[in-house]
């Protein structure tokens, strides 16, 4: 496994890949990596010749008042996952590589990334689109994959990967779930024991609402019942939203394409899952 660190050297491997005719996969991270990352790595493995992991904590994407100081750095341990899982290169440029002095373009992807987490986090989807289109400009991928847990990034990837017509397949892969139903995140290194316990709570109230809405309970009622659980819980609710699963447009009759948003802190930390309904 090779680690690259600038952009020279990863375009240099890329284009070597190129030249030999064969296929990248890029799972681009901000590591503290975990099972749900090494779910990407397997079927990256699945679908390419060659898997790069990106390991980058983009500025770009934290707002002012968020954790970008605080968020994981385990190189290391990332570093002894990916080799165990048969990744081919980490790319993990510093914060001057990818964005040298100077830099000032930003993508703006409109309306899918205003509601949901994007109209708690102004910008952060815009950080997030810059930040994987430029990774995808050094890593020249076949593919590149991303996990279902953060649906509305994955959308927002769809959208930017369709407008600007990059020649990418964007694969998204089931979220992998805690044994109790907690989606996997890097972010739930910060719960305190108390709060670990009271985390599995999000993913039963997306289940135990959209069973009430399968047994024919209205959306918006559903909801109601299911935001009080999270409350009594000790949630304090961001979001609880029933959206179009591609538009992420509000839905308020249920439709085949049709997910459960939701976005609560424990604390202070923020949780988020999705689920089909
Ligand atoms: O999902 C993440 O970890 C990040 O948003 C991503 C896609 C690596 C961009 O920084």
């Amino acid at each position: 496994m090779m680690l690259f660190e600038t952009c020279a050297h990863m375009q240099q491997c890329s284009a070597e890949w190129e030249l030999a005719g064969e296929s990248v996969a890029l799972v681009p991270t901000m590591g503290a990596l975990h099972e749900g990352h090494m779910a990407l790595v397997e079927k990256a493995k699945d679908v390419a010749r060659h898997v790069v992991v990106s390991i980058f904590v983009n500025p770009l994407q934290f707002g002012l008042n968020e954790d970008l100081d605080a968020y994981p750095r385990m190189l290391e341990r990332d570093q002894a996952m990916c080799l165990k899982a048969g990744v081919d290169v980490i790319f993990a440029p510093s914060v001057g590589e990818m964005y040298p002095n100077g830099f000032s373009t930003s993508l703006h992807i409109a309306d899918i990334t205003e509601s949901l987490c994007g109209a708690s986090r102004p910008g952060h989807f815009d950080g997030a689109a810059t930040v994987v289109y430029l990774l995808m400009q050094q890593v020249m991928p076949h593919c590149c994959l991303f996990g279902e847990k953060d649906w509305q990034q994955l959308a927002v990837m769809r959208r930017m990967v369709a407008d600007l017509m990059i020649p990418v397949e964007l694969i998204g892969v089931p979220t992998i779930r805690e044994s109790d139903g907690l989606a996997l995140s890097s972010r739930n290194h910060y719960l305190s024991e108390a709060e670990r316990e009271k985390a599995p709570v999000l993913y039963k109230t997306l289940c135990v609402t959209r069973d009430a809405m399968a047994s024919g309970e209205t959306p918006a009622h559903a909801l109601e019942e299911g935001k009080a659980l999270l409350e009594k819980a000790g949630f304090t609710v961001d979001y609880f939203i029933y959206a179009d699963g591609v538009t992420l447009k509000p839905l308020h009759h249920p439709q085949p394409n049709g997910r459960l948003f939701v976005a609560a802190k424990l604390g202070t930390t923020r949780l988020i899952d999705n689920l089909a309904a």
